[in-house]
This record gives C-alpha cells, structure tokens and sequence, in this order.
C-alpha cells in the first residue's frame, strides 16, 4: 500500500536547479532507503515533504489525499516526521524540554516538570542514551548525544511518516542497533520509513526499497535484494569505483612509515578528569596515528584538551623532540604551534557558516597576514578554495558561495579544506568523513596519506574501523577515558582491537555492549 507518494518534485536556488522532476513511493511499513552524493538532493527532497521547504513544482500524495505542507508543523500534525541532518535542537534548553517542544505535558497551565523529566528519562533510555539526565541543557551534550536526543524526541509521538536524514552520522554500533530495533517495531506497525545514509551496510542491514538520485535526479528505485552494493555505487557516483576500493584496502597501503622518523608531538599523563585519565603517547612526522574506542571513551575529551579547546587538569605536551614542555592556554596558542584540529562537530566549531567558501577555507591562515599582503594574496587564495574544490569535488557554485547553502557533506568538505591548508605540523582529525560519500571519502584518504608522505603528523579519530585500519600506521585504542592499547600495522585485528576497546569497563558493561555488537561501525 502506498502511503506517501511525490512526483515531479523540483526545486532551484537562484537559479540552480538542485532537484529536477524527483518522485518515488514510500510504502506502508517500508524502509526506504534514499541514496546518492553529497549534494544530490536527498536533504532538499526529505525538506519538501516533511514542510520545510516548499516545492517550485510538483504533488505530494500522504495517504490517497494531497500533501503540501507550508510549515514542519502542518506536516507533523499530517503524520509526517523528520529527524533532520543538521540538528535542529534548542542548545539552551533541556534535554526534555526539547524533547516535548511539541507536546509539553501540562498541569493546570503549568508544566509538570517531574513528569516531563521522568518521560524523556525514560525516552532517552529506550534509545540507548546513558550519563545523560533529563533536565539537563542540550548546549552540554557530545554530537552523539545530541543525535540520539534528537531521535527520542521523533520517536515519543506517533506518526505515518518518519523520515531520518543520517541519522547515525554520529553514533556508535551499539546505537545504531537500538535505533534499527526501534525501526524494526515502527515497520511492524506500519510506518513507512525514509532513510537517508552513506552508509551502505546499514542500508544493507535496514531497507527494502533504495531510490538513487543524482544531480537531483531519480534514477532508479529497486528492492535491496535486486541491486547490489557496487551497482548502487555506480548508479549513484555515475562512474565505476571499485580500482579506488581496491587501493583502499589495507594490505595495499604503504607500511608503517615510522621508526627512523622525528617527533612530532609527545603527549605525557595527561588529565581532564573524568574523561581523559592519564593519556600518554607519541606521534610521529609522516605518520597516521589512529584513535579508535566507544563512544564516550575519551577520544575526542583528549583531542581537545591537548588543542586547549577545554582546559586540561595536568599533562605536559612537547613538540618536535624538544625537552621543554609547551603551554598550550588557549586554541590560538595550539594553532601558532603549529596544531591544527578539525572538531566533530563542524556546525559549533568548524564553519562560519555565513561566510564565502574561499573565506572558509582561507581565513584560519589569515592572522599572519598584513592587511595590504591580505588584500594582494585574494587571488591566491582564490586559486587555493578553488584547488580544494575541484580535489574533495565540493558541489558549489563558485568559492564565492556562502557555506550555509551547500549540503552537509559538501560543508564538511570545507572543513576539511579550512584544516588542509593550514601549514601545521600536526593535523588532528575528528571523524573526518563522517557524511562525506563513498567517492569522496577516498579522495579523502589519498590528502591525508599524501599529507603524511609530505611529513605532516596526522591523528584521526574515527568510529569507522574500516577507515582506520585501511589509513592508520598505528591505531590507538582508549576505554574509559584511558589509552589502553597502542597496535601497529599488522598487529592489529577487529577482535584484538574491540577487546581493547571493551577493558576499561566494569566485566557487567563490557558484557551487555559486547552482546549488543561489534565495538564500533565497521
Ligand atoms: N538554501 C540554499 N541555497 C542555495 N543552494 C542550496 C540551498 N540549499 C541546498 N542547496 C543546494 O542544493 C543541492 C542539494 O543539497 P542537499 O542538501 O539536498 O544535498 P544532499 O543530497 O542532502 O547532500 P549531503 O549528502 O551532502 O547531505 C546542493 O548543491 C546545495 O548546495
Ligand atoms: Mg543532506
């Protein structure tokens, strides 16, 4: 049975036509996968049904009667609900007052607060969330938490219609599992489901039907088990990628490159208590150190400790083999040493999302230079975003084109690029290509591999151990905030590392998240 049916939906920014005569059928209690590159349109079709944008032309059919919503609330009282790629919560706010923004339970016209924070208690926990309390703000959550708090608060009230834009860009296996059980109920129940992911194994795992479109196009909608995932690749990316798969693959990339290598950067009993327990380890020039562990391991609390974004209780960081430690107070003295770190979370800390592309990816080096040299080097810098643009394909206009109108994973792209210019010597990286698409996410690989070869000093944080195991010389592996396990290339394995991953925790933990899955995506 068809529940929600669009054709002919088409959509132009000035002039940029970024949506052209889509449509497909979702049916009642389907998953329905929407696939495609960054920029393909995928966010700006789920806007048009759920109200937040509205269509230049084309119908929309909710259950046999006309669907055009003109707000997100006309669509939600439809049945038609979104959980948004770019979240869209109230950082002021609590966690339950977000979640019930809609619907907040009232007591003779005022709100029962323990009620309130008993249900999203409750909510929060059906979706897995731990160590976070209902009426606490959403400004102090982590980008997963966030996510999952954003899932909860589309799952508390009934709908026909759920549609989910990447919404595990941020959570671990585990998550993701809990979240799929919540799918698999709704399926039963009849919702019809639109998920929108990179992810191919959890398109694998999760849909029934996938659509492809390309340069806002529809190009084909199949059952999974009709389509396989290298067809899906190719219909989406236009080209064949499987020579950029192979090269990817770990046993083909270049071996440890350390040993004989300087010192980059030697990080020594660092602390941020309670996230961050005594985290020592030494990073190469030329060389990729991964970080892997669950979420909340600490791996992104030490990221930013070290960079200064929060402020470590003790530790002592040395540069480039010199004995003297250097005082890291704020993150313009870590950028002046020559740190660079590109956060998780781009929308908070990344991008200044009013501004050019060019001035995105320029600005970070800006400081050094005088206003007269500023105004001179404009057209270099040009030539720069437009270098970046054309390696990561950044879908845009021009570098003039503000980053607030390009898609998720073409704004992350400009982070990317922002950090890659950057003369540093040593390039932290958090999730660095988390909503980046399958093509792009190799092109990726090959800057930060051609970064190491030129002797820069990488650390990627990824919950993606395909990623890492493909790009690191050595991954590092944190549990409860401690760094628990150094492997280098060859040593490690899934099991080796998972097992590493799980150590810090108490045997009752370790059990239920072992149970509940691999330690991280893979
Ligand atoms: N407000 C806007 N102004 C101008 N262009 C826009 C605006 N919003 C979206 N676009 C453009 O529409 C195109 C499609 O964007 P959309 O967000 O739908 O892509 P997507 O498929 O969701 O990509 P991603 O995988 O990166 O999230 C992009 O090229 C984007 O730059
Ligand atoms: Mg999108």
């Amino acid at each position: 049975m068809t529940l929600l049916s669009c054709r002919n939906l088409t959509k132009s920014y000035a002039g940029v036509t970024v949506l052209h005569d889509a449509g497909f059928e979702l049916r009642a209690g389907e998953v329905h996968a929407l696939v495609g590159e960054n920029g393909a349109g995928k966010s700006t079709l789920c806007r048009i049904l759920c109200g937040i944008t509205p269509p230049d032309a084309g119908e929309m059919q909710l259950g046999g009667r006309r669907h055009a919503p003109r707000s997100r609330h006309q669509a939600e009282s439809a049945g038609v609900r979104m959980v948004m790629q770019e979240l869209n919560l109230l950082p002021t706010l609590s966690v339950a007052e977000n979640i019930y923004l809609g619907a907040l339970p009232r007591r003779l016209g005022v709100i029962n607060y323990a009620k309130l924070n008993a249900d999203a208690e409750r909510a929060v926990r059906a979706i897995g969330l731990r160590d976070v309390h209902a009426a606490q703000p959403v400004s102090s959550l982590g980008i997963g938490q966030a996510q999952l708090v954003e899932i909860a608060a589309a799952l508390v009230t009934r709908c026909g219609v759920l549609v989910l834009d990447e919404p595990t860009a941020a959570l671990t296996t585990r998550e993701i599992d809990l979240l799929f059980a919540h799918l698999r109920r709704l399926k039963s129940e009849g919702v019809g489901i639109i998920y929108v992911s990179h992810r191919m194994e959890e398109i694998r795992a999760m849909a029934d039907r996938i659509t492809i479109l390309r340069d806002g196009r529809h190009i084909a909608t199949r059952a999974v088990n009709d389509i396989t995932h290298d067809e899906t690749v190719r219909l989406m990316v236009g080209r064949d990628l499987s020579a950029a798969a192979a090269e990817l693959r770990p046993e083909s990339t270049a071996g440890a490159r350390r040993g004989a290598a300087r010192v980059a950067m030697r990080v020594e009993n660092l602390h941020r208590l309670p996230a961050v327990r005594d985290v020592s380890f030494t990073l190469r020039e030329g060389e990729i150190l991964g970080f892997a562990g669950l979420m909340g391991s600490g791996r992104t609390e030490t990221m930013r400790a070290i960079f200064a974004a929060d402020r470590a209780d003790s530790g002592k960081i040395y540069l480039g083999g010199s004995p003297e430690p250097v005082r890291i107070r704020h993150p313009r003295d870590a950028v002046r040493r020559g740190i660079a770190f590109l956060t998780e979370d781009r929308k908070a800390q990344g991008l200044l999302l009013p501004s050019s592309i060019q001035d995105n990816t320029t600005l970070a080096r800006m400081g050094s230079v005088s206003r007269l040299r500023f105004w001179i080097n404009r057209r270099a810098e040009r030539a720069t975003a437009r270098g970046y643009i054309d390696k990561l394909s950044t879908r845009c206009k021009s570098p003039d084109q503000s980053v607030v109108e390009l898609s998720g994973g073409n704004q992350q792209k400009v982070v990317l690029a922002k950090w890659l210019f950057r003369d540093s010597r040593v390039l932290i990286f958090d999730e660095p290509t988390r909503g980046i698409d399958v093509g792009a996410k190799f092109e990726i690989y090959r800057l930060l591999r051609e970064l190491a070869s030129g002797g820069k000093a990488i650390i990627v944080v990824s919950s993606d151990l395909l990623e890492l195991t493909a790009i690191a010389d050595r991954i590092a592996v944190m549990s409860a905030g401690r760094l628990v396990e150094t492997f280098d290339r060859g040593q490690w394995t899934q099991e080796k590392i998972m097992e590493a991953a799980l150590s810090g925790y108490t045997s009752a933990a370790a059990t239920s998240m072992a149970a509940a899955g691999r330690v991280e995506s893979v």
